[in-house]
């Protein structure tokens, strides 16, 4: 093989090997949404029937239910706009953290996660407001460094 066939070969494997498979999520962007209206939109379409929003205060719901799903609050990493529409429109794609699977998903028709659909009833609007809302409560805890014995070497 000639050296200039191999390097041809090898820069197509590298742009090959780097472009996403057609269901990466990679190059999706939200245009900015508004805490304000995401709020008022969660209140509007019952989200507050299933979930508290770390630090903000909202009347009890109309169709309330036991759950509690806790969102916001202090985390390791905030939740990207792409994993929090994904818990949206595709909730039983991955369950929350902290949540035996067989308690918050299956509901009495048997379907995949208790989370309600919204895809048909939800604006897209709606759902830039309201990951803008939820992603403003999150809040990233402090780096704690692992609290190592001190490692004296003896001598
Ligand atoms: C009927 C109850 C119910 C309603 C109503 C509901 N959810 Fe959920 N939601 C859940 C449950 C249960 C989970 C846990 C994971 C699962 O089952 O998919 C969840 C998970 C989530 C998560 C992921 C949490 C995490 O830490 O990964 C987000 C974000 C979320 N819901 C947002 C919403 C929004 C926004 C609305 C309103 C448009 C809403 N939910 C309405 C029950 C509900």
């Amino acid at each position: 093989m000639s050296r200039l066939t191999s390097v041809t070969l090898l820069g197509a494997l590298l742009v090959m090997g780097c472009a996403p498979a057609p269901q990466s999520g990679r190059g999706f962007t939200l245009p900015n949404g508004d805490v304000k209206r995401g709020q008022a939109v969660f209140v509007e379409l019952q989200c507050h029937a299933c979930h508290q929003v770390d630090g903000v205060k909202l009347e009890v719901a109309e169709d309330a239910t036991d759950m509690a799903v806790r969102l916001g609050g202090k985390v390791n990493r905030i939740q990207t706009y792409g994993e929090l529409v994904t818990s949206i429109i595709n909730p039983s794609h991955k369950v929350a953290k902290g949540y035996v699977k067989e308690e918050v998903t299956k509901d009495d028709e048997g379907k995949e996660s208790r989370m309600r659909n919204y895809n048909e009833v939800m604006t897209v609007q709606q759902l830039i407001d309201l990951v803008k809302f939820l992603q403003s409560h999150y809040e990233l805890k402090p780096y704690e460094p692992t609290d190592y014995p001190n490692l004296h070497v003896a001598n």
